[in-house]
């Protein structure tokens, strides 16, 4: 097994060599854009010539949900056209691809959780650029993996939880939106799973939903994180969807049922309460790994 592993300086990228480094040390190559830009095919066809991989775990993804509105070509050219084109690159080689998708496929107008075969209805365009990639990806190697997640945080990069510790050590008060329901990820828990994925006898292709147990609303979330970072002179107010305008739209309802991915793959997911306080305390200690 070789395990080529793409973005891998982004969130999920980061906690997944923090994990692969320490279980399976040697037998992964890591790339973030410097090393690989997934958009360059001839790149990408150079690195698995020279590396040789079994799989390939993309990572790499644009993921800024309201510059998108404006930067829509890039979005879609990684997203969506670098998707393709390492889904060629893969089937010509026979590699196992596991890939990484979001909530903001569905429209949010559900009132229980998303399964796998629940109708697509993306309102933005980083959550249609995603559904393209899931589609092309799956069109091209049918034997792909794709995980949906939502809500991802960690100690990396930029994220709900850092903003509000950040925010809420500056301020008196933070507005946040209550009518936004859907649930925390937490990356060390979605690596752990793509670990237990790559580790498993079997592998089962297709679409999968991973987020933390357990269900909140951002306001929930950020009071969560707030009182877990013990900042206790800010006020966290709920404010509705509609007083809080953004570049993209977002599900106002966006949670996910995880029971194919827990069944497939015997995978236990931790509550999202607990794996946030495992994060802040990693974060404030500096625990890197
Ligand atoms: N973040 C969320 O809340 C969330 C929610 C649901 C689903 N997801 C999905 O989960 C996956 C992981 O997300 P994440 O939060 O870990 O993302 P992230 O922190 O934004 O990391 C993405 C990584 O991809 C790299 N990248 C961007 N363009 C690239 C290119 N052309 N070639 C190679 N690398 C490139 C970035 O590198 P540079 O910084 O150098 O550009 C970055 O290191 C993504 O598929 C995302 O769509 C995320």
């Amino acid at each position: 097994m070789k395990i080529l592993v793409t973005g891998s300086h982004g969130q999920l990228g980061t906690e997944l060599q923090n994990i692969l480094e320490k279980r399976l040390p040697g037998i992964t190559v890591y790339t973030d854009s410097d090393i690989l830009d997934i958009t360059d095919a001839k790149a990408l066809e150079a690195i698995i010539q020279k590396e040789n991989p079994t799989h390939i775990v993309n990572c790499a993804a644009y993921t800024a949900v309201d510059k998108a509105e404006t930067e829509s070509n890039l979005c879609y050219k990684i997203n969506t056209e670098a998707v393709a084109t390492l889904a060629t690159v893969a089937a010509r080689n026979n590699i196992k691809v596991l890939h990484f998708s979001t909530d903001y496929v569905f429209d949010g107008h559900s009132y229980t959780p998303y399964s796998e075969s629940s109708k697509t209805n993306p309102l933005s365009t980083y959550g249609t650029s995603k559904r393209k990639g899931e589609m092309v990806l799956l069109s091209i190697c049918p034997d792909a993996v794709v995980v949906r997640t939502s809500w991802l945080y960690s100690p990396y990069g930029n994220n709900f939880m850092k903003t509000m510790l950040r925010l809420g050590s500056t301020n008196k008060e933070l507005k946040v939106v209550v009518d936004q329901i859907g649930s925390p990820t937490y990356a060390a828990d979605l690596a752990d799973a793509v670990f237990s994925i790559l580790m498993s006898r079997q592998w089962v292709p297709g679409i999968y939903h991973y987020a933390n147990e357990g269900v909140c609303s951002r306001y929930d979330f950020a009071k969560a994180i707030l009182d877990a970072g013990k900042i206790t002179d800010c006020r966290v107010t709920p404010i509705a969807t509609a007083d809080f305008p953004t570049d993209a739209e977002r599900p106002l309802f966006s949670v996910l049922d995880k029971s194919l991915i827990k069944r497939t793959y015997g995978i236990t997911i931790p509550n999202w309460h607990d794996s946030l306080l495992h994060c802040i305390n990693r974060y404030y200690n500096n625990i890197t790994d």
